[in-house]
């Protein structure tokens, strides 16, 4: 299957893609014979773009994601072929001691299950101090304030006091701005998050997106973001690559192929969107006759109500 390549962004035509990966092939040995979870992918990240890598369940997001860091290649799975530039370097050729500065340093990795990135036993700003203290040569004193700058641009309220902390004295969102907060502390030029909001409530994934959006923004980092949501998708996503059984079926332009998918397979996703509006059953009962909430005066959750009259 023929799969374009996506068109530089307008206004950067001069400017070299971060991540180029060309002709990514990835085969598993299992017991019922040999899986190809990834076929012959194509993918570019634009310098300062997020690309969205979007597919269902077992569609090779994630093995893709993990080829980028070197996190795979085993006796039971192997890339068979392809290759992996970041910044113009073929990181399939580099060597696992080399692989060890590129990821975490040059690399960031959100990972899909985020929330055990965090080892419990140790104080938030150790753990941010012993990453930061492994790729850059600084003394403690020097990693704690690198350490407290990054839990600032995560926007972690009280960071100096949070830094002392174990992650079990944080909720769920707070938790996920470390883990971002540690991916970002070397500063890298691309951040890889897995699905960075799947354990997270609505309010709570909106601000984790709004959250990596300003990074972006601000820090000019480029991101590969893996959801299988096409609504991340259509709230940060520059480019977006649609995956199926190991393939890229579709990519281009987000905002294109939001509005003119070419593959029934991505207008499919599309429409697994959910949509937090009123069903036409709601619609059909007047508004005078829906049942309002009743608010007590003391009500804590007033001033974030609608129907509030207090
Ligand atoms: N270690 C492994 N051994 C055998 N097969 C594997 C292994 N890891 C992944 N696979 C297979 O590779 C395919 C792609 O898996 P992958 O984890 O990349 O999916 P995904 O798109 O990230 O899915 P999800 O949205 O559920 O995270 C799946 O069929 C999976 O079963
Ligand atoms: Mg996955």
């Amino acid at each position: 299957m023929t799969t374009p390549t996506p068109p530089a962004k307008t206004g950067s035509p001069a400017t070299a893609p971060v991540l180029e990966i060309r002709d990514l092939s990835v085969e598993f040995a299992t017991d019922s014979g040999t899986v190809r979870a990834v076929d012959h992918v194509d993918l570019t990240v634009e310098k300062g773009g997020i690309l969205g890598l979007v597919g269902e369940s077992g569609s090779g997001k994630s093995v893709t994601a993990l080829c980028i860091l070197g996190l795979i290649g085993s006796r039971r799975a192997k890339i068979t072929s392809g290759e992996v530039r970041f910044q113009g370097e073929d990181l399939l050729t580099k060597t696992e001691r080399q692989m060890r500065d590129v990821r975490g340093g040059r690399i960031g990795l959100v990972s899909q299950n985020a929330l055990s990135a965090l080892d419990p036993s140790f104080r938030i700003g150790d753990q941010l101090i012993e990453v930061i203290r492994l790729h850059q040569h600084v003394d403690k004193a020097t990693a704690a304030r690198i350490a407290l700058d990054s839990l600032d641009i995560v926007a972690l309220p009280d960071a100096a006091r949070r830094m002392r902390s174990y992650p079990h004295e944080l909720s769920g969102g707070q938790r996920q701005r470390v883990v971002i907060a540690i991916a970002l502390a070397c500063r890298p030029q691309l951040l890889i998050a897995d699905e960075p909001t799947t354990a997270l409530d609505a309010t709570v994934q909106q601000q984790i997106l709004d959250l990596l959006l300003d990074i972006n923004k601000n820090l000019g980092t480029s991101m590969l973001m893996v959801t299988h949501d096409f609504g991340v998708v259509a709230h940060m996503c520059t480019t977006v690559a649609v995956m199926r059984k190991g393939r890229i079926v579709e990519q281009g332009e987000a905002g294109e192929i939001i509005s003119f998918p070419r593959q029934p397979y991505t207008q499919g996703l599309m429409n697994a969107v959910p949509r937090l509006r009123l069903s036409e059953t709601e619609r059909a009962v007047p508004r005078s006759q829906r049942r309002l909430p009743v608010f007590v005066e003391e009500s804590a959750f007033a001033e974030r109500a609608d129907y509030a009259t207090v």
